[in-house]
């Protein structure tokens, strides 16, 4: 009985160790371990035994069991292992290889200069505020002084939605919803797009943007808006620039003017890129009009303002020197990614 045991417990640790697949061993524990297992039979052959050999015979037998199954889990644990380990060889990632790039696009010139200007104005304590691109003919019109039938409804080329509502053709009716609201003093400025029915060429699109400023307090004269706008074109265009004011007309202010900069090209010498004048027009501004701080409820005998509005493109294709505004909505990246 000893040599059987013996021999049973030789031959299935050889075959443990010999096997090399987790199903191998598994067919090696029922042959040796299972019901009808060689070592079971040893066990069921114990009445053969000498009764005072028996505790002897048993403890061989558990002996010789615990010895296979701890065998067993030695085997499958070092099966295991070499599988996982073959694993990581298939699926190896070369953490060192260069890591495909995220094409995240770039700003928009538009998107870089609106950037400038909202920092020059917040820095000076300006709120940024918008208003919607569709609008009423009263606020793009009536409450900026222009009256139905006034000319000048005709000369902004406007797109109507219906006789009440149109896209609105300047960002100067956000001024008026600003006024109404009541809260004084203001000192805002409000980015948008605006629409126009002309024809797209190489200065002008059918929708564009504009910057449009507001400021309404006690005592506020033209000084302040000289002041603040020629800060503004240091800030922008260059701590030499130098700004000019010509005479001008818009029903929504009074006195009006259109402000031209030192061309930050040649200095102000005259050059191809200012026409030879020295001098770039940028925008139109002037003292609100006390019809509309009336109309929008601001009494003009206490509050006095200045407005101004400029065309962002504008702003943009000048300080980036870019010469036909038709490149600006094509977003062509390799165009982008200049600036
Ligand atoms: N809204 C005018 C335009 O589109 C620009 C403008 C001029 C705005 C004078 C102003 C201003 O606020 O004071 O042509």
């Amino acid at each position: 009985m000893k040599e059987q045991l013996e021999r049973i417990k030789v031959e299935a640790l050889r075959k443990i160790e010999a096997s090399d697949a987790l199903e191998k061993l598994n067919d090696i524990r029922v042959a040796y371990l299972g019901k009808k297992g060689e070592l079971t039979t040893v066990l069921k052959n114990m009445k053969n035994v000498a009764p005072e050999e028996r505790p002897k015979v048993g403890q061989m037998v558990n002996d010789a069991r615990a010895l296979i199954e701890a065998k067993m889990e030695e085997a499958k644990s070092s099966l295991a292992r070499k599988a996982r380990e073959e694993q990581m060889k298939r699926e190896v990632i070369d953490v060192t290889l260069p890591a495909k790039k995220a094409n995240v696009g770039h700003s928009h010139p538009n998107m870089v200069a609106l950037k400038e200007v909202e920092r020059i104005f917040v820095g000076m304590g300006y709120e940024v505020v918008e208003g919607p691109e569709v609008e009423y003919q009263d606020y793009n019109f009536t409450k900026l002084n222009i009256p139905p039938n006034h000319p000048a409804r005709d000369e902004q080329d406007t797109f109507f939605i219906n006789p009440e509502i149109c896209l609105r053709s300047q960002t100067s009716p956000v001024q008026a919803r600003t006024m109404e609201k009541g809260k004084l003093p203001i000192r805002m400025i409000a980015p948008g797009r605006v629409f126009r029915s002309d024809e797209v060429d190489a200065t002008h699109s059918p929708s564009f943007h504009q910057v449009e400023g507001l400021v309404i307090d006690r005592h506020i004269t033209f000084a302040d808006l000289k002041g603040t706008l020629a800060e503004f074109s240091r800030e922008l265009f260059g701590k030499d620039s130098k700004v000019k004011f010509r005479p001008h007309h818009f029903p929504f202010t009074e006195p009006s003017a259109e402000m031209d900069v030192s061309c930050f090209k040649c200095g102000g010498k005259g050059c191809r890129f200012c026409k030879g004048s020295g001098w770039i027009e940028i925008l139109g501004c002037g003292m609100v009009h006390p019809h509309v701080l009336e109309m929008c409820g601001i009494d003009p005998e206490k509050y006095t303002g200045f407005a101004f509005g400029m065309g962002l493109e504008r702003i943009a294709l000048l300080k980036y020197e870019i010469d036909d505004m038709r490149l600006l909505y094509e977003n062509d990246i390799r165009f982008l990614r200049q600036f």
